[in-house]
């Protein structure tokens, strides 16, 4: 069966749209609608003609297999197949069901008529990708349900339920029961009548007080939309879609979409996208891999990672067993899941039954006795490596067969882990971030031993649970924390030259980081730190390490769970306060080692912090702890609060050019103060910016 099938019932044509899995307008399937359209405009005992997808989508836009290639702009293109619709001369029916999005629906406004059953989803989210839809959608969709609300849908690129719109013109009839049937008899009706072909192109739009309306959307869409042309973009082509002639408009259109696909923007938007698919893949194992049955889990440790563990898999409705050492940490942390599931429901977002059923799923427990039948156990313990061998070792014995043995550490080796078992090839990393019931990310750490069907397991189960993940390899820090090791290092370098935690916090935000290096360390603790870098200080006694966090640490100021890190903190808030006696200290250690402070300028702020993340990263591929660039973007982008509109880091150092970040690299070597062996580029860094190439 080719990518559509046609035949005829009575006197109606039938196109059925067959790309699955949703009907994606790629090259095949724009071909044969054109064909079809050709076929039924030459046969005479045809009077109408109906345009079909399947139950699951009508169509959903441009077929993302093919973008970027030369096929996804091969004619006939989305906008000939448009004009050939529009302008064919017998009557032409969108029968809609499922999705009806972007592309997909700028083809049914095309067409003379739509019938649309309840549940199809509407909608055009090109916006999500920083563009806008480019096939007349944003002149046509006003001209059918009305300027605002049609800028909504655009704004926003939410889907609408086809019911919804059930009174605009953009459906003629609504259909029960079945949607071709239901197609087809009103096709019969339509040409019984004789009704004239409707072209969407031909109404006249009509807007009380546009220009005052328009003024309202400019403010309020520029202001959510901050960093993104793409909203405002659409707010203008809409605007056209009132004030100018179709032709125009439609010109106009054009003219903005072109201008979004090359936004800097809309390329990292994308980029996120396919980088999101890209990660659940893993080359070297296969994608119909058999996966293990996971129905129970258990959770070991009731801490704060082992808590929002449980809630991921309770909120998927999955039973969890979970197991403590200490009855007062059990009971706090089963009071402390309610209390998410009734801030949940208090919000609207939970029925307060829902709250029971997931709090009927947890099982909390202090014997390894009630294991014994979980197909998945996730260990949260203290991060020290005799207690995970001790957990490790009870676990080898009480686990059935097959179950799958995970770790959260974030230091330890996750290989010496497996070595505690007999059965290494079912232990696996599963690094959560904190808080892990809001946190999207999730490290799949892969150990020497572990076997692919638990990778592919695990993968499998982050999808259920909502998370993204992100296969690393065996390394201290995995991908993300050995990246931002680097980054805070050099962030206490800044310290010392002259720049203060408050200026470099502001200067990445403004630049688009979620929170600037030392508000996130006083987070995260900075005795967290402080025991990294006093292993370091062993281990690699090379390494230059900037001292003034540790005399932090020596004032006890661990951050906002102490009340005094980086900032002060007042009571039950969270705003980080400057503190002089910081400030001050942070001046006495530059004196004391001998640097004369100096000005530094934001761009070199952001440069040296975000150029550190990409060197290691660079060092992470090169090792074969990333599978891909893309990856440790993913990972920066769901765990670090990296600008999603600067695409991670990888991406964001391609789109300046290697060339000029190794030259950059270069400049920071050589300052007096800098530190040459930081800034040596990384070997796989060095060779891409001289062979001229990018990461991704
Ligand atoms: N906190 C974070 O931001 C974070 C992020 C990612 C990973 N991790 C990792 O997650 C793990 C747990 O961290 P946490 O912050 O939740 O620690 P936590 O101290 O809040 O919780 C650990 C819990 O484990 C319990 N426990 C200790 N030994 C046990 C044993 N033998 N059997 C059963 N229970 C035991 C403790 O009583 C405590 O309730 C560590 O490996 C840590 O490195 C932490």
């Amino acid at each position: 069966m080719g990518s559509a099938v046609y035949d005829v019932h009575g006197q109606s044509a039938v196109i059925t749209m067959n790309n699955p899995p949703v009907n994606g307008l790629g090259f095949d399937l724009r071909r044969e609608i054109v064909a079809g359209l050709a076929h039924a405009e030459t046969d005479a005992k045809v009077k109408a003609l109906v345009l079909i997808g399947s139950p699951r989508a009508f169509s959903g836009g441009a077929d993302i297999r093919e973008f970027g290639s030369p096929k996804s702009t091969a004619e006939p293109s989305l906008n000939t197949v448009i004009l050939a619709l529009e302008n064919a001369g017998k009557p032409i029916v969108a029968a809609i069901g499922g999705a009806c999005m972007g592309g997909g629906l700028e083809l049914a406004m095309a067409c003379h008529f739509r019938v649309a059953v309840n549940g199809a989803q509407i909608a055009l989210p090109e916006v999500k990708l920083g563009l806008m839809p480019g096939a007349g959608g944003t002149q046509r969709l006003p001209r059918l349900i009305g300027a605002e609300a049609a800028l909504n849908m655009i704004v926003s690129g939410e889907a609408v339920p086809s019911e919804k719109l059930s009174g605009t013109a953009l459906f003629d009839e609504m259909i029960e029961g079945d949607l071709l049937e239901g197609a087809l008899a009103f096709a019969g009706k339509i040409v019984a009548e004789g009704r004239p072909l409707k072209r969407v192109r031909d109404i006249k739009p009509s807007l009380p007080n546009a220009e005052g309306f328009f003024q309202f959307a400019r403010n309020t869409v520029g202001a959510a939309a901050k960093n993104f042309p793409a909203p405002l973009k659409c707010v203008d082509a809409v605007a056209a879609a009132v004030a100018l002639p179709f032709e125009e408009g439609v010109r106009l259109e054009r003219e903005l979409f072109v201008q979004l696909m090359q936004s800097p923007e809309s390329r990292a938007l994308r980029h996120a996208f396919f980088a999101e698919r890209a990660a659940a893949k893993i080359p070297d194992v296969p994608e119909g891999t058999p996966l293990r049955k996971i129905d129970k889990v258990a959770v070991i440790g009731a801490g704060t990672m082992g808590s929002g563990i449980t809630v991921n898999f309770l909120s998927a409705g999955i039973p969890v067993t979970l197991l403590e050492a200490k009855k007062e940490a059990l009971d706090k942390a089963r009071g402390g899941i309610r209390g998410i599931y009734e801030a949940s429901a208090k919000k609207g977002r939970l029925k307060p039954q829902q709250v029971e059923e997931r709090m009927a799923l947890l099982t909390p427990t202090q014997s390894y006795d009630d294991l014994k039948d979980a197909d998945m156990v996730v260990e949260a313990v203290f991060e020290e490596i005799s207690v995970k061998e001790a957990v490790f070792r009870r676990l080898d014995e009480v686990m059935k067969p097959g179950a799958i043995l995970a770790s959260n550490t974030s230091t330890l080796d996750l290989n010496r882990i497996a070595a505690f078992t007999k059965r290494p090839h079912d232990v696996i990393g599963t690094h959560f971030f904190s808080p892990a019931n809001v946190m999207k990310l999730l490290e799949v750490v892969r150990g020497e031993k572990t076997a692919k069907d638990v990778l592919a397991t695990v993968m499998g189960m982050a999808k259920k649970i909502k998370k993204t993940a992100v296969v690393s390899g065996v390394c201290d820090g995995f991908i993300g924390n050995r990246m931002v090791e680097q980054y805070l290092r050099q962030a206490l370098f800044l310290l010392e030259e002259g720049a203060s935690p408050r200026q470099m916090d502001r200067a990445v935000e403004k630049w688009g980081m979620a929170m600037g290096p030392f508000r996130m360390s006083d987070l995260a603790g900075n005795d967290i730190g402080w025991a990294i870098r006093k292993r370091r200080y062993r281990e690699q006694p090379g390494m230059k390490y900037s001292r003034i966090a540790d005399r932090l640490c020596e004032q006890g100021r661990f951050g906002q769970k102490t009340g005094l890190g980086w900032y002060r903190y007042e009571a039950g808030r969270r705003d980080a306060i400057p503190d002089p006696a910081v400030e001050q200290m942070i001046v006495d250690y530059s004196k004391e080692i001998g640097v004369e402070r100096r000005k530094i300028g934001e761009e070199e702020i952001v440069q040296r912090l975000i150029f550190a993340l990409v060197n290691e990263g660079a060092a992470i591929l090169h090792d074969g702890i990333a599978q891909r660039a893309s990856d440790i973007d993913m990972v920066y982008l769901t765990g670090y609060g990296f600008p999603v509109y600067r695409g991670g880091p990888m991406f964001y150092a391609d789109e300046i050019g290697l060339y000029n970040v190794v030259a950059s690299m270069g400049r920071f070597a050589a300052n007096p103060h800098g530190d040459p062996g930081f800034w040596k580029p990384a070997p796989l860094l060095d060779r891409l910016a001289a062979e001229g190439k990018g990461f991704n």
